[in-house]
């Protein structure tokens, strides 16, 4: 197997920058890099019968990925995780076929571990030997879990109010904690203060989103190569979201499907919804949202740094943004708990709180195919 990456492309200006070098986001426009593929050259050399044999972890799309030397993979059985029909809950909502994309199978016991090890991956191959990160909480634990399999250094700030269950996590795997009065926007000073760490921050550097486009190629594949109609996605940094629409992109492009996209939905707390308020006033770009407050730490994020892209994939996708609020988040947990023995985490709820309100609002329809995500386990946050 070998990776078909060709070289990152700014997502705004085209600036090309070389793989083979450490690179972070475009400075000149403060925006995330793309990595760019040989997809013409992957076309002749995959088919979906390719994939049959391969390793059961987010690995199996090596050729997809940006790691160029297999040696290099820094995994702990990421990805792959199960995509389950949620039938009773499905049956009370009158969906035939609605799908939970369940995260709480990967290491560290959420979705973070696909980026992580992605990134991790990448940063070993390019000699990279310290990293930090600002966190809600899981991005945290799994970048402490990744950096221990790797032997290298790692420093993370989290809001002093994370679950104390992830904090613990992170110190288990022998990462450095600084914890800060404050939000997500706050660890960031703290990380961009400790200059001798490579900021590995989601979208400031290019491969946890790579990591995360397995998302969208396991969900594709799971279904037998099919696109479904909707993706629901809970949206904090948008890593996820946009990850997702680029393995459908890149799928098309290889010829894998056709040429169908879901409609991306992304879903945030009424308590942090930035990217709903941009996408509700037109705008083209995310603005800070002040007093930022929920229960959904993961969606705690003021002002996500690729909001101009998640704007952009929702509104190319004909989807839309979506708040809801953290005391139905919370009756939701127990309803899914109680029908489907799942314990969701409050992202993953929101995700089912806005299912239920398009499927009542007539904008999702029976016979439509959706997938919702439980991106991290529950019993973290009890
Ligand atoms: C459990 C959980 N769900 C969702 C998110 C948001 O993910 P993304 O950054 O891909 O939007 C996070 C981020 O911290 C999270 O921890
Ligand atoms: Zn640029």
């Amino acid at each position: 197997m070998r990776s078909f990456i060709t070289y990152l492309k700014c997502s705004v200006c085209g600036k090309i920058f070389d793989h083979r070098q450490v690179q972070r986001f475009c400075q000149d426009c403060n925006e995330p890099l793309i990595a760019i593929y040989d997809l013409d050259g992957m076309r002749k050399n995959v088919n979906k019968d390719s994939f049959k044999s391969r390793v059961s972890s987010m690995w199996r799309y090596f050729e997809f990925l940006p790691v160029i030397d297999e040696r290099n993979i820094v995994s702990l059985g990421e990805g792959w995780t199960p995509l389950l029909k949620l039938e009773k809950f499905g049956d009370m909502l009158g969906i035939k076929n609605l799908f939970l994309k369940d995260e709480s199978f990967n290491p560290t016991l959420s979705f973070k571990a696909r980026g992580l090890s992605c990134a991790v991956s990448k940063a070993v191959e390019l000699g990279i030997d310290k990293l930090a990160l600002p966190t809600a909480g899981n991005a945290g634990s799994a970048l402490s879990a990744y950096c221990a399999k790797a032997g290298i250094k790692c420093f993370v700030s989290a809001p002093k109010d994370t679950p104390s269950l992830i904090l613990k996590e992170c110190e288990f795997y022998g990462a450095e904690i600084e914890l800060v009065d404050g939000l997500i926007s706050d660890a960031v000073k703290i990380v961009q203060s400790r200059n001798d760490f490579f900021d590995i921050s989601t979208m400031k550097e290019p491969y946890r989103l790579q990591g995360k486009k397995t998302l969208g190629f396991e969900i594709i594949e799971q279904l037998g190569w099919v696109v479904p109609d909707w993706i629901i996605y809970p949206t904090g940094g948008g890593t996820g979201l946009i990850g997702i629409w680029l393995a459908v992109s890149e799928l098309i492009e290889v010829g894998l499907i056709d040429g169908k996209f879901p409609k991306m939905v992304a879903v945030q707390s009424s308590g942090c919804a930035p990217v709903v308020r941009a996408y509700k006033e037109g705008k083209e770009q995310v603005e800070y949202w002040q007093g930022a407050k929920t229960i959904a730490y993961g969606l705690r994020v003021p002002k996500p740094f690729a909001g101009r892209l998640i704007l952009e994939v929702i509104r190319k996708s004909g989807g839309l943004a979506i708040e809801v609020e953290d005391e139905d988040i919370v009756k939701m947990m127990r309803k899914i708990a109680e029908v489907e023995g799942i314990m969701l985490c409050p992202e993953g709820s929101a995700t089912v709180v806005a299912l239920e309100r398009l499927v009542f609002g007539g904008v999702i329809k029976g016979d439509d195919v959706v997938v919702i995500f439980n991106t991290a386990s529950g019993v973290k946050y009890l």
